[in-house]
């Protein structure tokens, strides 16, 4: 592939002309170097992607740029040992679409260190359907088992369910047994929640309970959270002796106001979940759960749509205004 040839990408601007994105049509030039070069099939829609496509969002550190913080594709050139030509390869995470232009072109460039060989079990479309949101919900998982979260615990409450995280945390967590209870904001979404795998559904109201005291109701053996805020802040109160919050985002506020006692009188433990820089070896071992005995089905099959690079914008405003439903997967294919 040639520094000259053409492809179609989505990128944002910022300079004299203002703030401003779309598709255009770029060069392999326009690339950062990287030792991998990949035809890009598809990308997914993240919150951090939202983020990159706004001015305030403090995502992007230069333009122009291509956001996209996930992608998977056909190894096109490799300079590496470890990839060769026809390879199907995934990443996540890393500097993509932060630092490094993303997956929301039909070209990428990428490090050989960041790329995950698409493990047997998954599609590039059903891997990108998983993306970002998808590893945070099997770390979010694996952090929980880790802390001695079984099944025979109790109830697991998974916020955000109707979002990316959260969706596809109920469909690993029901699979394995656990008995989940959803949160939504979306009370025309019970029955799709349940469709997955929710044996409960309860409002972000029900939620919260009583505001007042330190310490509530032990309800919940342990809570996925990607919403973050004065949502984390009020559902420690509630988790069992020794159980465990894996907090992964702030959907809701990058602040909380908490105090020490549930962490001090009944050992909860407040986990928290990286998953753009999680080393690589805890990764692949994930991926292949994705692909395997966590293959998250009920999401593959209720909680996905498909669209084209066009329907990008709307995609991206839709997840910043909380509208999101399931996971957005962008085709780069023609
Ligand atoms: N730590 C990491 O490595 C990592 C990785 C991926 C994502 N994240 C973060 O995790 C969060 C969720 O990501 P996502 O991709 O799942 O986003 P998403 O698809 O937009 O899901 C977020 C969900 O949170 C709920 N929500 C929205 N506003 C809320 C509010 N004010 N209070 C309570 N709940 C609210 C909504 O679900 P309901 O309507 O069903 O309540 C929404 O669909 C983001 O903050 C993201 O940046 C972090």
């Amino acid at each position: 592939m040639g520094q000259n040839t053409q492809f179609r990408a989505f990128r944002v601007h910022n300079d004299d002309q203002g703030f401003r994105s779309g598709i255009e049509i770029i060069s392999l030039s326009d690339l950062p170097e990287g030792e991998v070069t990949i035809a890009v099939h598809y990308s997914g829609v993240n919150y951090k992607d939202g983020l990159a496509s706004i001015p305030e969002g403090k995502i992007v550190r230069k333009y122009p740029f291509i956001p996209g913080i996930d992608l998977a594709g056909e190894v096109v050139e490799s300079s590496d040992p470890a990839f060769k030509s026809g390879d199907l390869v995934l990443c996540t995470g890393y500097g993509l679409g932060v630092s490094h232009e993303g997956g929301y072109a039909e070209v990428a460039r990428i490090p050989a260190k960041w790329l995950v060989p698409l493990p047997q079990g998954l599609t590039l479309k059903e891997a990108m359907a998983i993306g970002t949101a998808g590893f945070t919900a099997a770390l979010s998982v694996q952090r929980l088992i880790d802390n001695g979260v079984t099944p025979d615990r109790g109830p697991v409450l998974v916020a955000g369910a109707t979002g990316g995280v959260g969706s596809i945390s109920v469909s690993i967590l029901s699979k394995l047994g656990y008995k989940v209870t959803a949160v939504t904001g979306k009370s025309d979404m019970s029955q799709k929640l349940i469709d997955l795998g929710a044996q409960q559904v309860i409002s972000r109201e029900e939620a919260f309970g009583e505001s007042k005291g330190v310490l509530g109701k032990e309800l919940w053996a342990a809570v996925v959270d990607p919403v973050g805020g004065s949502f984390t802040a009020q559902i420690v109160k509630q988790v069992q002796y020794g159980g465990s919050v894996a907090l992964s985002g702030l959907t809701a506020g990058g602040n909380m106001e908490t105090t020490v006692y549930p962490f001090i009188l009944r050992g909860v433990n407040l986990l928290g979940i990286d998953s753009v820089v999680c080393p690589n070896p805890l990764r692949e071992q994930l991926w292949q759960r994705l692909a395997g005995e966590w293959k998250p089905e009920s999401a593959l099959s209720q909680m996905i749509e498909v669209y084209a690079l066009e329907d990008l914008p709307k995609q991206l405003s839709g997840i910043l205004e909380g509208k999101a439903v399931g996971r957005s997967v962008i085709s780069l294919q023609k």
